[in-house]
């Protein structure tokens, strides 16, 4: 089949290289010219494990290529994929649809054979019917079926949950669209991933249901892991103990600073609005929303605490600032509130990231960066492990107790046995597991 993906972001580079690698002729579209540039030489515009030999193996098998000409992509294609931001509108948090309209628009002005127009971008309810008005409007005599097809991908980890989803959701009442789509999908149809195809306004909806469900989950989690701490018990255990009855389940259980990220934040905003909008509110995800917003900036005291309740002229090194691991996205990171409370009651603050030093700098200007997290430990009052990049998850603690001017670690993230940490010297505090007396 022949694809053109429209917008070469996040979603549209991964899904875009995972369709050539399945097979079909992909055309990548941006209308961001150096982007385009670079990713002709080989070069990515984000970091994501294996995202580069994938596309340099379909580039040189020539089945990926990338282009700023969106009618010529569209042209010949059987189906056409809009992958473009849908950020907060600036105000009220909708979702901002001014990039699908107007890649719809263009799309419609291009369309020159019957095609599928699906919208990969998150995308509230009802949108669907809009992009279908558009294209109606602008080309009455194209002959195009909109469908929703939610990507449910995970930074650092979205090639393979292209490849291997839980499941693929598709929302169209056309029959004839719904066999193209599968047709899009049929390497991983035959290896018995489940397709649920649905309205187009169901799979609207189950995009945004998804993230708000698993935001609850994290967020129902880090709530007990507070009650945790003040009963003394251990967090862990709780999600182990709960996670092993399959109702539940053990995923996002893992109680830390708050979720943030690309999607999480801004979908739940979203999902709110529609609500709103609709008269049916959804309380349990309005308190999900204030629960992790106020946690993040908790978390700053939380360190503050650990200082013994004074930051001013304590020197506090945050390991890792992404908002999880192998990403180099700093969006709605918790790393920015830890870093604003601490900067706010006076300390100075040092960042360590294998990835995300570039983005973080353009978002926190004042916190001295580092390439290495021992020499960020070095002389630092506290270290405070935010993100548990791999390489976070084994470092020297004796070493870092060594070279610190008081040894305490903050570890946000539970990645380190409390016994550890005590045996190298440095004083534990960590998420929802009974600090003990120093
Ligand atoms: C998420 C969804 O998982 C994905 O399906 C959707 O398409 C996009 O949004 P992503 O934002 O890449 O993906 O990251 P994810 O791994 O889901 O983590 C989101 C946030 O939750 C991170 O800040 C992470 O640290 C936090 N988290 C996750 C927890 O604090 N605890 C957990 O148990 C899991």
């Amino acid at each position: 089949m022949r694809i053109a993906m429209i917008g070469t972001g996040y979603v549209g580079l991964v899904s875009g290289a995972c369709f050539s690698d399945f097979g079909h002729h992909v055309t990548c579209v941006d209308k961001d010219v150096s982007k385009i540039e670079a990713l002709e030489r080989g070069v990515m515009p984000i970091f994501e494990p294996g995202l580069d030999q994938l596309v340099e193996r379909n580039v040189r098998g020539g089945r990926l290529t990338f282009t700023t000409n969106l009618a010529q992509a569209v042209s010949d294609a059987d189906a056409i994929f809009i992958a473009v931001g849908t950020p907060s509108r600036r105000g009220d948090g909708h979702a901002d649809l001014s990039y699908v309209f107007g890649a719809t628009e263009e799309i419609a002005r291009a369309l020159k054979k019957p095609a599928v127009v699906v919208t990969k971008s998150t995308v509230p309810v009802g949108t669907g019917d809009e992009v279908e008005r558009i294209i109606r409007e602008t080309a009455p005599q194209a002959q195009a079926w909109v469908v929703s097809n939610p990507e449910f991908l995970r930074e650092g980890a979205a090639i393979e949950d292209f490849k291997r989803p839980d499941r693929i959701v598709v929302g169209t009442d056309d029959p004839q669209a719904a066999e193209m789509m599968r047709e899009v999908y049929r390497p991983l149809y035959l290896n018995k991933s489940p397709l649920v195809i649905t309205s187009r306004r169901t799979a609207e909806l189950i995009k945004y249901a998804a993230n708000a469900f698993l935001a609850t989950k994290i967020t129902f989690i880090n709530e007990i892991a507070d009650l945790c701490e003040a009963v003394g018990a251990d967090v862990q255990d709780v999600a182990r103990g709960i996670g092993l009855d399959n109702r539940i389940g053990s995923k996002f259980l893992h109680a830390g600073p708050g979720y943030g990220g690309s999607c999480f934040p801004k979908d739940t905003i979203a999902l709110l609005k529609t609500a709103e909008d609709h008269q049916a509110p959804l309380r349990i995800v309005e308190s999900v929303v204030k629960v992790n917003d106020l946690r993040k900036r908790a978390m700053g005291r939380k360190v503050i605490q650990a200082l013994g309740g004074e930051a001013r002229g304590k020197t506090v090194a945050l390991l890792g600032l992404t908002f999880k691991p192998n990403t180099d996205d700093m969006r709605d990171a918790p790393s920015l509130s830890i870093v604003q409370a601490l900067q706010d009651a006076g300390a100075t603050v040092r960042g360590y990231d294998p990835e995300g030093i570039e983005q973080a700098r353009a978002m926190m200007a004042s916190v001295d960066y580092y390439d290495d997290p021992y020499e960020a430990a070095e002389g630092a009052d506290a270290v405070v492990l935010v993100t548990e990049w791999d390489v976070l998850r084994a470092l020297d603690l004796r070493r870092l107790a060594r070279s610190m001017a008081q040894p305490i670690l903050v570890d946000l993230r539970n990645v380190y046995p409390v016994e550890d940490v005590e045996n190298a010297g440095l004083h534990w505090h960590g998420i929802g597991r009974p600090s003990r007396p120093h």
